[in-house]
């Protein structure tokens, strides 16, 4: 389908955040946008914060003054409905509120052409909702930007019940050649990455509360060992404790309070308490002048006699940490085995979701350490362990001083299931498994939309395929376990790909 020529109007109303962004979009791509707010002097203001933004660029280097200057021309503020009946494309960002997109849409269907695509950028309201009592709901679409428009690659693309399929493949061929890269959802709630990025979230919160780590420790180990490009906490702090927990209660009741999606105390608390982040000067952390962040936990290993890693049997996704060991002068040895490696008194291995105090008893391992998983353990600067109830010190000791060996640090964390890059990657992968199951996207656009949307690195369908078909099965079960809650159950596909023996993309 080929996306709408540059000579076709765009409409934006609503010129806050989000409405410049999109006008900005829009213009840089070369379209005329008319731009609406029906707060005086918003629309101005929206394409003067557009100037300032763009300004910086030119100031830069990165931008001549002259095409600045006919962008902005083509960004003309209006004040009237009627001003933009020429418009083929009108994208409404304004509050989020059903009933006054509503009786926008309504308005907009008497100024329109019949040709004109009606978009809302919604992200959390139903477009099939919105469109129910339009004359022509197969005109209306979502256009789902991300904070900050010009800056977020993402654009999801939703249909709503009554969107006809040419309208959202025109939207999509739109998004793309303004430099977007979109995908295509169905209308449910939270759509792609509002619903499936609700783990990175929740997992962290509630090990904060189960006392697992502290939040810089969590942070950190997202972070360094995840390759997050934030962790939680921060994250968090930065979103506002109030968007991010109403996103949360509205996913969680729109699923009919499916435990998967569960808010947290944690973080209600923070929202009654009024700390809600940067913009409150308080949230997991202090904003305040002068205030320092808090460093993340890590252990120090005393010193340790041994000087041989041995490997019994195939190590898995630890293969990359043994040759990082090995590169750094490390002598090793191979011998069969379950799969650990023993240094000194440590017996290590690769979580499988299982409480590290469980696992020792039931392998009959007392010295057992469980390694948390790494995007890439050829790089990762951090790593959590978790040692059994029964471990003594000296296994502890020896593990830390392993992973210092291949200049790690080592954050010493509470015997929970599933660590913390590992508990997370397998509920966001699980989460994923389920949209995917229930139509909502397709296995790769839904892998994008986490990457391009929220900067992961890597899409945790993809992830999942990377870690073997059987790992995240493995750990989501054990996890649930554990806990007896129904909130781990593993997604079908993900019980599917491991007794078919493949992956998502397979
Ligand atoms: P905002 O509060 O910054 O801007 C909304 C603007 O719409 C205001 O300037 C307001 O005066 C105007 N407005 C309200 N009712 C209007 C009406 N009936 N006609 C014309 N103008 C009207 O809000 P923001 O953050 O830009 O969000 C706008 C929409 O985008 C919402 O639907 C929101 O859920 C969605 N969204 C927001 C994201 C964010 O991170 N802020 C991300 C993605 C979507």
């Amino acid at each position: 389908m080929q996306p709408l020529a540059t000579n076709t109007p765009i409409a934006v109303i609503g010129a806050g955040a989000m409405g410049s962004g999109i006008a900005q979009v829009a213009a840089q791509a070369g379209h005329q946008v008319f731009l609406l707010d029906q707060r005086e002097g918003a629309a101005h203001a929206g394409r003067q914060s557009v100037a300032k933004q763009l300004q910086r660029r030119v100031d830069k280097g990165k931008m001549e003054q002259s095409a600045l200057d006919a962008l902005l021309d083509r960004i003309q503020p209006i004040s009237e409905l009627s001003e933009l009946a020429d418009a083929g494309l009108v994208i409404e960002a304004i509050v989020e509120d059903l009933n006054i997109k509503r009786s926008l849409l309504a308005d907009l269907e008497s100024v329109c052409t019949e040709k004109a695509i009606l978009a809302t950028n919604t992200s959390s309201i139903s477009v099939t909702a919105l469109g129910a009592n339009m004359a022509h709901p197969e005109r209306l679409v979502g256009m789902h930007f991300f904070n900050p428009a010009p800056l977020m690659a993402l654009v999801e693309v939703i249909k709503g019940l009554a969107t006809s399929d040419e309208v959202a493949q025109i939207v999509y061929a739109t998004a793309a050649a303004w430099g977007k890269k979109p995908v295509t959802a169905t209308s449910t709630p939270g759509f792609i990455v509002n619903r499936v990025a609700r783990p990175f979230y929740a997992e962290s919160l509630r090990l904060l509360q189960e006392q697992t780590a502290d939040s810089a420790t969590l942070d950190a180990l997202l972070r360094e060992a995840g390759s997050f490009r934030m962790g939680p906490f921060e994250l968090t702090d930065l979103i506002g404790h109030d968007v991010n927990y109403a996103v949360t209660a509205s996913v969680f009741n729109s699923y009919y309070q499916d435990t998967r999606f569960l808010p947290s105390l944690v973080q209600k608390e923070l929202v009654e308490a009024g700390r809600l982040g940067r913009k409150s000067g308080q949230g997991f952390y202090s904003y305040a002048e002068g205030a320092q962040k808090p460093e993340p936990a890590t252990a120090e290993a005393a010193s340790c006699n041994a000087d041989t890693l041995v490997i019994e049997g195939n190590p898995g996704p630890l293969a990359a940490l043994v040759k990082r060991l090995s590169d750094s002068g490390l002598k090793v040895i191979e011998r069969d085995g379950p799969g650990r490696l023993c240094f000194g008194d440590a017996v290590l291995a690769l979580t499988d979701g299982r409480m590290a105090t469980e696992r020792a008893s039931a392998e009959a391992c007392n010295n057992l350490i469980l390694l948390d998983l790494a995007f890439d353990y050829a790089k990762a600067s951090r790593l959590a362990i978790t040692a059994a109830e029964q471990a003594p010190a000296q296994a502890v000791n020896d593990a830390c001083a392993l992973l210092q060996k291949a200049g790690m640090a080592v954050s010493h964390i509470a015997d929970r299931p599933g660590l913390v890059v590992m508990r997370t990657v397998a509920t966001l992968a699980n989460e994923a498994a389920d949209a995917a199951l229930h139509g909502v996207a397709s296995i790769s656009d839904i892998d994008l939309a986490m990457k391009a949307g929220l900067n992961y690195p890597e899409g945790p369908l993809r992830w999942s395929d990377n870690l073997g078909f059987r790992l995240l099965h493995t750990v989501l079960t054990h996890i649930q376990q554990s806990y007896g809650e129904d909130r781990y159950r593993p997604a079908l596909l993900l019980r599917k790909n491991r007794f078919a023996e493949q992956g998502f993309y397979s």
